[in-house]
């Protein structure tokens, strides 16, 4: 696809103290890192490892604030809420409150706006158990009031209460990435060395043994994936925030074809 396709985002805010009521600046620095990102514009791709720049995509999604609310009324796109509810979780409940608390009301969080017009984004204290997390697209036809991404306070955006290194607004392009039907790069097999038969269903990104962490220096070999080794700058792998920078036309032809079929009312 070679025409760009925006997404209308709201963010719900769901804070228990003044620091995890990021400001609407913190906010705008995530919008402005997702369309960096997916229109293949950050920063790091000029100086990075040729070999896999050169693979670096595209993806034709732009990210903005919604500015009309499910009513048609004007909104900022972003709701700001506060929870008596000190840190939130996720877990395999089959109580939709006990496994997503954060996204409804009656358990101390907000309700989703519609997932078939926005992209729901939580952003509240996950303390530390985890930097975000994200529904896929097959979870829409079961579980829609549960469909977006939720973000930990500390890595959300790219100034303000973010923390090193997960400060440069990467957690929510990986999370994006998942809602849009990504998998992890390798595959998300955990053996070490002999896992190397788990793929991530696209055919650009090179074979890996297990995920990466930090800033590995080039080439990472495994899985017999040399000599250019492991895409540990992929998104979708888990290194630091300042060591990731692309997306491949693999992984934007995946989510393309995603969108149009499960999210394609997010479009119009
Ligand atoms: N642990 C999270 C997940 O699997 C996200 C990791 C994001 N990594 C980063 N450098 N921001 O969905
Ligand atoms: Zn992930
Ligand atoms: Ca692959």
């Amino acid at each position: 696809r070679s025409t760009n396709v925006t997404i209308p985002v709201v963010v719900h805010v769901v804070y228990n103290n003044a620091a995890q009521n990021v400001s609407d600046a913190q906010i705008q620095s995530q919008i402005d890192v997702l369309n960096r990102d997916y229109r293949r514009l950050s920063t790091e791709i000029p100086g990075g490892h040729a070999v896999f720049t050169g693979m670096a995509s595209d993806t034709h999604f732009q990210f903005a604030l919604a500015r009309r609310d499910p009513n048609c009324n004007p909104t900022t796109g972003i709701i700001r809420k506060s929870t008596t509810t000190a840190s939130f979780t996720h877990t395999n409940s089959s109580v939709a409150t006990v496994r997503n608390p954060v996204k409804f009301n009656s358990s101390g969080g907000d309700d989703a706006w519609p997932s078939d017009r926005y992209l729901n984004i939580w952003v509240c204290n996950l303390s530390g158990t985890l930097l975000g997390y994200a529904s896929f697209p097959a979870d829409m036809a079961t579980r829609p009031l549960e469909d977006g991404v939720v973000m930990d306070f500390t890595c959300f955006g790219s100034t303000g209460t973010v923390a090193a290194p997960y400060n440069l607004g990467r957690t929510a392009t990986h999370e994006i990435g998942h809602w849009l039907n990504l998998r992890h790069i390798w595959g998300d097999d955990t053996g070490d060395p002999d896992e190397c038969s788990a793929d991530d269903a696209v055919t650009d990104t090179p074979v890996q043994a297990i995920e990466n962490y930090g800033c590995p220096s080039f080439p990472h070999v495994s899985c017999s994936n040399g000599p250019n080794g492991d895409m540990f700058m992929n998104f979708m792998d888990y290194t630091d925030d300042a060591c990731m920078y692309l997306f491949t036309n693999g992984q934007s032809e995946r989510m393309d074809a995603t969108f149009w079929t499960t999210r394609a009312s997010l479009a119009s």
